[in-house]
């Protein structure tokens, strides 16, 4: 059994969550990356290839793509093909390449908020006009608003960029949305770039997450899908990411544009991300089973705070907590004077929400809780 419950301190480890807040009493409940160790294996390859010594510029080692596609094989049926591939230090590079690819001056870009920053802010912002298109609630989830969408299609639209499963509402979308959604992006000639670094995180048993370009095999050509270990595993420090690109025109756009801009990934990434498809399924199945117990718990705890909705989340350990009730102008600085740094939701287009990523010991949440618990009751 891997131990989640000790806490290791990231206090003088230039910690971008921790240091934040460094000289502080502040708890960092906001970027989104985790608070655990690395799973064995990743460690030890790690370890041996740094006992190596010798750190030039590296390829993708032999093995990689293979257990890639094994992985998404065996867990979403998606046959993918190793010439796919595209190699990326990050998925907000992916992101952003796709926007100088695939787009020309004056076109626009689909997103819909509430959504992860960087799809605000990955295009060109002289050339390119972003189109935001909320998302609705439908059913205690939030999912596309297909009629707006829709309605909000030009012919200057060139890509919808989405986020599957999705940050920060953490819904997983079924099968029949994403078809709905290829069918709207063909019918209107628009390439999507469907973000699916969240993919090995569903943390509801109920859920499956389905790759886009899986699902939507008629819309498979005009589908770039985003994708990485370094949320599941923790190792988005050491950059390793991938595009899957089926279409090889649209491949060779994507590798044009990235020339000279995008750097190699790094030795010890490709390295950590190999050992982590090949060697760390059993360490993410005991990470999910965690997680969905710390979730659980923010549930029941918080759920009974008067002011605050802890919404249901499919995947990600991303809580969404609709701050409405408390009637605040600042609840995140208002949380933060109290001791807890979540992310505002104003930064995903929502203001009154607030995210809470709970990937940390119990014994780390717990005491956040608390704080939270103490806070509110302030405003009494
Ligand atoms: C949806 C989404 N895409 C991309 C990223 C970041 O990816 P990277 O660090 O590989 O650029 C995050 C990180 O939180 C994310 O939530």
């Amino acid at each position: 059994m891997t131990d989640f419950d000790t806490v290791t301190s990231r206090k003088n480890t230039a910690s971008l969550k921790w240091d934040k807040y460094r000289d502080q009493d502040i708890l960092p409940f906001w970027v989104a990356d985790m608070d655990f160790k690395l799973a064995e294996p990743i460690q030890k390859a790690v370890e041996e290839r740094v006992s190596h010594g010798v750190f030039g510029y590296t390829v993708a080692p032999d093995g990689l793509s293979d257990a890639i596609i094994a992985h998404l094989q065996n867990e979403y049926q998606w046959q993918v093909d190793p010439s796919w591939i595209v190699w990326l230090p990050g998925v907000v590079t992916g992101l952003a390449i796709s926007c100088r690819a695939f787009c020309n001056d004056g076109d626009e870009i689909m997103v819909n908020p509430p959504i992860y920053h960087h799809f605000y802010d990955s295009h060109e912002v002289d050339r390119h006009e972003v189109v935001r298109v909320p998302l609705c609630r439908k059913e205690d989830r939030w999912t596309y608003d297909f009629a707006a969408m829709e309605a909000a299609f030009t012919d200057k639209t060139k890509l919808m960029m989405m986020c599957s499963p999705h940050n920060p509402t953490g819904t997983v979308f079924t099968s029949d949305e994403l078809q709905s959604l290829a069918a709207l992006c063909k019918k209107n000639n628009v390439i999507m770039i469907s973000d699916e670094i969240h993919c090995d995180l569903v943390i509801d048993k109920s859920a499956k997450h389905y790759p886009t370009a899986a699902a939507c095999p008629d819309m498979a050509d005009n589908i770039v899908t985003l994708m990485s270990g370094s949320k599941t595993w923790n190792i988005a420090g050491l950059n390793c990411s991938f595009a899957i690109i089926k279409n090889a025109a649209l491949r060779d756009q994507f590798r044009a544009a990235s020339q000279s801009i995008v750097p190699i990934v790094p030795p010890l990434a490709y390295v950590a991300t190999q050992a982590a498809y090949q060697e760390a399924g059993p360490w993410r199945a005991e990470l999910l089973e965690y997680l969905a117990a710390n979730y659980a718990y923010l549930q029941t705890e918080l759920g009974a705070v008067p002011g605050l909705k802890v919404e249901s989340i499919q995947a990600t350990y991303l809580a969404w907590i609709d701050a409405t009730e408390l009637g605040l102008d600042d609840t995140q600085g208002f949380f933060e004077e109290h001791g807890v740094g979540l992310s505002s939701g104003e930064q995903f287009g929502q203001p009154n929400y607030i995210r809470l990523n709970f990937a940390c010991p119990r014994e780390t949440l717990v005491k956040g809780v608390e704080r939270m618990k103490a806070a509110v009751s302030t405003l009494a």
